[in-house]
């Protein structure tokens, strides 16, 4: 991909597909839905809307961050609070596929309300070559996959989609992030998972148990940073294990940390991770959340495991 043609031939495309109609972008903050809005700015101006739909399910400060490092790159972004939407959508569901069909009809029914509500009849969004490519083989219900797998967006929701970077692998997307002139610490950062926190939570998804993941993960992504890992996180079990605490038997949460190395995340090894950091992060996850009483690392490829835990 020579990327100066690339991009060139991409905002073409969209200003012919969009015409003189207005779009929306659903940005997260993550590499691909980033760097997509950046082409679609490029292409659309004044004509793109970018919103950031806050599920309740992100990174600690995300929603604020992001809009912030947009507002410096000249693209304003909306925050659309939904959180008591997906936290109701997702009551109660157990199943991991459960989970990902309920996240991707709440996600999309609120982008389709929102959508309406700006008058535009596109949504651009970030969907990459090996998330079309796991979902048309089965392998899971990817959040932002529906018209490769028959879904038809205009009847269901009420827009078309455009997919810039359908074609595109994780490494050509940085690098097309960096070519539009995002800062490295958004085309050079971790993948997160549309679904969220969600994907790192065995069992119900409720705010409590978001808020304990979400401090594990902020405790996780510090200390392995050192690792420069391809992904790092922490995963909420839903099983408890007994600890002993000033002197009393405590049955409390199980945090394990996941890291991994991969080219494009369709396969990965697990982080060779020296004891010291092991041990650090161990440390401050019982120190900084007492509900917790034991972590683990996991030491599981993909395959046979995926690298998220649904
Ligand atoms: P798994 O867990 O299937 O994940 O090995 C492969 C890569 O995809 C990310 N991921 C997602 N990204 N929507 C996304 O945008 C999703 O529904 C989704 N599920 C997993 C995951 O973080 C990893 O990088």
């Amino acid at each position: 991909m020579e990327t100066a043609r690339f991009i060139a031939q991409k905002i073409e495309e969209i200003k012919t597909i969009a015409g003189a109609d207005k779009a929306v972008s659903a940005l997260s903050g993550g590499v691909d839905s980033s760097t997509c809005t950046m082409l679609a700015a490029r292409a659309l101006g004044s004509k793109l809307k970018s919103i950031f739909i806050d599920d309740g399910l992100m990174r600690e400060d995300e929603p604020k961050d992001v809009q912030k490092a947009f507002a410096k790159l000249g693209v304003k972004v909306d925050i659309v609070n939904a959180q008591d939407q997906f936290f109701a959508a997702l009551k109660g569901k157990l199943d991991p596929e459960k989970k990902r069909k309920a996240f991707r009809n709440i996600f999309y029914s609120v982008l389709g309300r929102e959508v309406k509500k700006s008058g535009a009849r596109f949504l651009i969004q970030g969907t990459i070559k090996a998330d079309i490519i796991e979902t048309k083989a089965g392998v899971k219900t990817q959040h932002n996959i529906l018209e490769q797998i028959g879904i038809n967006t205009q009847k269901g929701f009420g827009f078309k989609v455009i997919e810039p970077l359908r074609d595109l692998f994780k490494p050509q997307v940085r690098e097309l992030g960096r070519a539009l002139g995002l800062p490295e610490k958004i085309f050079l950062r971790m993948p997160f998972p549309g679904p969220g926190l969600s994907c790192r939570i065995v069992g119900q998804v409720t705010p409590e148990r978001v808020a304990l993941v979400r401090k594990a993960t902020r405790i996780v992504e510090e200390e392995l940073a050192v690792l420069k890992p391809f992904q790092a996180f922490a995963v909420l079990m839903n099983d408890l294990g007994t600890g002993v605490v000033k002197g009393k038997r405590k049955f409390g949460n199980i945090i394990i940390v996941r890291s991994v190395e991969s080219q494009d995340a369709m396969t990965a090894e697990p982080s060779p991770a020296s004891w010291d950091v092991l041990r650090n992060v161990t440390e401050r996850i019982l120190k900084e959340i007492p509900a917790v009483t034991r972590v683990a690392y996991e030491v599981t490829p993909k395959p046979p495991a995926t690298i998220e835990y649904i």
